[in-house]
């Protein structure tokens, strides 16, 4: 075989073997795209299709849980809300995940005209009807996944969500204020001190599925995230609780431009 037949014959064999590993890689690639649309698919499948752990939740065992001795947060819960509703000069109100309605009992319909009250558990929502019949005229329950992209929510002057952030996210918590339009916003979060996000009771074990939907809450965050909507700080306040952790209230006005 002469040189140049040689050389050619090397050219063939280099190119065949260059095709073959092209293909190889083509194939692997692929291989692992379909399997990461695979996943991402299976995961908002899940997410869609998962049953909220909040409308298992017994409203008995929520609020043992809550006004245990050494949890005290309804008790302390209570006293915050009472200053929510009456801080500002507002005669509609939003409450967020209201549950069985403590802090209602302050509502005078005398000042506030309406009270919305926003919850995913109907359980909740039909004993707060019973326990306050009396605001019957003033009190709308409305029965909402606030996580459900086409919900659409009447707009109030002041949006109060305690204890609700922190299993919606930042994100949904944006689109909600988004629709409502509050000029105020009042919210309390939790910040927990290296500890479980769940205090101990003898009925913490009914909150156990709420691993699956809880934010961890930062501060810094929340108001980033409202900043970043038109509304600035314009309250903070630190409440120490009991087990290290510490509920922090932080309120916020519309931005004078967006009014
Ligand atoms: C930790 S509890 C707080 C209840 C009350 N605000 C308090 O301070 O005691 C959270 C409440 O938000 C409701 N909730 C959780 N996720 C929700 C969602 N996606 N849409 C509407 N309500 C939700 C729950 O059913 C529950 O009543």
């Amino acid at each position: 075989m002469s040189d140049r037949q040689a050389g050619f014959s090397r050219f063939i064999r280099m190119r065949k073997s260059c095709v073959a590993y092209n293909l190889k890689y083509t194939i692997r690639k692929s291989v692992v795209l379909y399997k990461i649309i695979t996943y991402a698919t299976e995961q908002e499948f899940t997410r869609q299709h998962m049953t909220n752990p909040w409308k298992e939740i017994r409203l008995a065992d929520y609020e043992n849980h809550m006004t245990w001795h050494s949890v005290m947060q309804a008790q302390i819960m209570n006293t915050m809300m009472k200053e929510q509703f009456y801080q500002y000069p507002v005669k509609t109100i939003m409450i967020l995940g209201i549950a069985g309605g403590n802090g209602l009992e302050h509502i005078n319909p005398d000042i506030i005209e309406k009270v919305f009250g926003v919850d995913i558990n109907r359980e909740y929502l039909d004993e707060c009807a019973k326990r306050y019949s009396q605001l019957n005229g003033s009190l709308s329950l409305l029965q909402v996944d606030l996580m459900d992209d086409s919900i659409v929510l009447p707009i109030a002057d002041l949006v109060v969500a305690n204890l609700l952030i922190e299993y919606v996210g930042y994100t949904c918590f944006q689109k909600v204020i988004n629709q409502v339009q509050p000029t105020y916003v009042s919210c309390a979060v939790q910040i927990n001190a290296d500890t479980s996000f769940v205090s101990d009771s003898p009925y913490s074990n009914a909150l156990d599925n709420l691993d699956s939907v809880h934010h961890q809450m930062s501060q810094d965050k929340l108001v980033e995230a409202l900043d970043s909507i038109g509304y600035h700080l314009i309250l903070e306040n630190d409440v120490l609780l009991p087990n290290d952790k510490r509920l922090l209230r932080l309120d916020f006005k519309r931005n004078a431009s967006k009014q």
